[in-house]
């Protein structure tokens, strides 16, 4: 696998305990970066000189700052952000419950927000720039059927993505979206 050198940086990566979060997570390890896994779910995971477990769950906002300051009491520091934590729901445009749909554009837009948020004020007052990378989707571009609150969700992201990226560019806080196709998760086998 090609590395960066990411040793001396430290990364929150959310949703980090399973899935693509935790392909993430290894990943920078695998390239020197301390890296804090955050989920509303850490059960039976060891915490170690190089990996934090921090419990939080990304649609509350106390939470999440208590989470950044964890991090930063841990590591010193915080370099990069990559806000991975989502879930999806499934129905017709027309049967989407309220309930579902706030649940879903919560963790998923929301959680992206409050996450950004409190880690670009850590990165601005850092002066040295950072990195904040959220994972969108294809359906952040697409329309799907029976997935209307994901894909209105994901849109959601690549709007709050570009705007941010315009807002941070001259604090040197590079701010970037990807979208990933079909990814076997746990959260494809629910669809
Ligand atoms: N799997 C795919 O096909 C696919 C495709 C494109 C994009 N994505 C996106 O990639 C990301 C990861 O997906 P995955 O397939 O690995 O899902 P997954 O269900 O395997 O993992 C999601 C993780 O997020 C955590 N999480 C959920 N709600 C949370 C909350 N409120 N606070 C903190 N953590 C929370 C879960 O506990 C879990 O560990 C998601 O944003 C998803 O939308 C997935």
């Amino acid at each position: 696998m090609y590395c960066l050198d990411l040793t001396g940086k430290v990364a929150i990566v959310t949703g980090g305990t399973q899935g693509i979060g935790k392909a993430i997570v290894d990943a920078l390890l695998d390239c020197g970066a301390k890296v804090a896994a955050v989920d509303i779910n850490i059960n039976h995971h060891q915490t170690t000189d190089q990996l934090l477990y921090v419990q939080a769950d990304v649609t509350n906002s106390d939470q999440v700052n208590n989470m950044v300051e964890t991090v930063i009491e841990s590591f010193g520091r915080l370099d990069i952000l990559v806000n991975n934590a989502g879930i999806s729901s499934m129905d017709y445009a027309v049967d989407i419950k309220e309930v579902d749909w706030d649940r879903v554009m919560d963790v998923n837009a929301k959680g992206v927000y409050l996450c950004s948020q409190a880690a670009a004020k850590v990165l601005k007052k850092q002066g040295d720039g950072g990195k904040i990378i959220n994972i969108s989707s294809q359906a952040g571009k697409n329309g799907y059927r029976l997935m209307g609150s994901y894909v209105a969700s994901k849109h959601a992201v690549l709007g709050f993505t570009k705007v941010m990226a315009i807002e941070l560019a001259k604090d040197q806080i590079n701010v970037n979206a990807v979208c990933p196709g079909i990814v076997e998760t746990d959260m494809k086998k629910k669809k």
